[in-house]
């Protein structure tokens, strides 16, 4: 059985079928477990009138150990690149300007098509993890809108923003094309949701676990309205690693570059990004930079952009 890539694309690192790593998720995987506590992500069924979902706490999951799993996992088999700043500092800005160099580069700035910003959250490359909240914190998408897609949730979780929405109606149909079924199963999530998603996580895990899998409010994707989580109608192997063997995963991981979007958390590069893998986690940034990145064979939006890693909050 085989967890990472079937593509082999290089970037993320592979674990041997005798590595630690391996084994402690395989017997992650074989306790039947906690792979809920591996998602950060709302199934449609614990989403209530209230808007406060969040995983059901004593459902199948048991002797979960995704910290275990991590602290076995050996490091990325590459490392992001030195941090670039954004912008630079207003006294520094009359100095004699100093050509950067091409180590210093991220591979982002060779991008076709336009560059955008990395912190403005109504930007496509706006970047959010452990190390980089949503500023504003409450930050609400103004072009909020329902795709026009299958849809396994509802209420604020059907919404995506609009140029996601269109890339999703596009990505949507294509895999349909194709014979495959692609669902929205969770998209929006304001901060209120996501205090109550996390705060879920921490009463039926613990902390420590709960930063595995969910972002704490302010901290996560789904309140920029970029992310939206998929899955395939059936509901087998929903937010569990075991997804990605599902036709919808596995059709998302070939395509969805097409479409702008990018796989955000692969596997075992959760000491750069600061999740676990997420087969259903799907970001958009755009067709060029999401082609370029899968071209570069570059597997997390840190590298790409050459922001440092953030496994933890600081
Ligand atoms: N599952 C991702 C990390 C989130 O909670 O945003
Ligand atoms: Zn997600």
């Amino acid at each position: 059985m085989c967890y990472d890539d079937a593509d082999g694309t290089a970037g993320r690192q592979e674990a041997g079928p005798e590595s630690p790593s391996r084994r402690a998720f395989s017997r992650l995987l074989l306790a039947g477990t906690g792979l809920a506590a591996l998602s950060a992500c709302t199934p449609a069924q614990s989403f209530t009138p209230s808007g406060t979902p969040g995983p059901t706490p004593g459902t199948g999951t048991g002797s979960s150990t995704p910290t275990a799993a991590a602290a076995a996992s050996t490091p990325p088999a590459s490392t992001p690149s030195a941090p670039v700043p954004e912008s630079t500092p207003a006294a520094t800005q009359t100095a004699t300007p100093v050509p950067p160099s091409a180590a210093a580069r991220p591979p982002s700035a060779a991008a076709p098509g336009p560059q955008h910003s990395l912190s403005d959250p109504t930007s496509p490359w706006v970047i959010v993890n452990k190390h980089r909240p949503l500023s504003p914190a409450t930050f609400v998408p103004p072009d909020l809108a329902r795709p026009a897609v299958r849809l396994a949730t509802s209420g604020e979780a059907a919404l995506v923003n609009s140029t996601t929405a269109a890339a999703a109606e596009r990505m949507f149909a294509a895999a349909a094309a194709d014979g495959v079924i692609i669902t929205l199963a969770s998209g929006y999530r304001s901060f209120a949701t996501q205090r109550a998603t996390y705060g879920s996580y921490v009463n039926s895990r613990g902390q420590a676990e709960a930063d595995t899998a969910s972002a704490r409010p302010g901290y996560s994707e789904h309140q920029t309205g970029w992310a939206f989580d998929i899955g395939d109608g059936s509901g087998a192997d929903a937010f569990t690693p075991q997804f990605k063997d599902r036709p919808a995963a596995i059709w998302a991981k070939a395509n969805a570059h097409r479409f702008g979007f990018v796989v955000r958390y692969p596997w075992m590069l959760h000491e750069i990004t600061g999740y676990f893998y997420e087969p259903w986690h799907l970001r958009f940034i755009g067709k060029e930079a999401a082609a370029d990145m899968r071209a570069r064979g570059i597997g997390t939006l840190e590298q790409y952009f050459g922001l440092e890693a953030a496994p933890a909050y600081r």
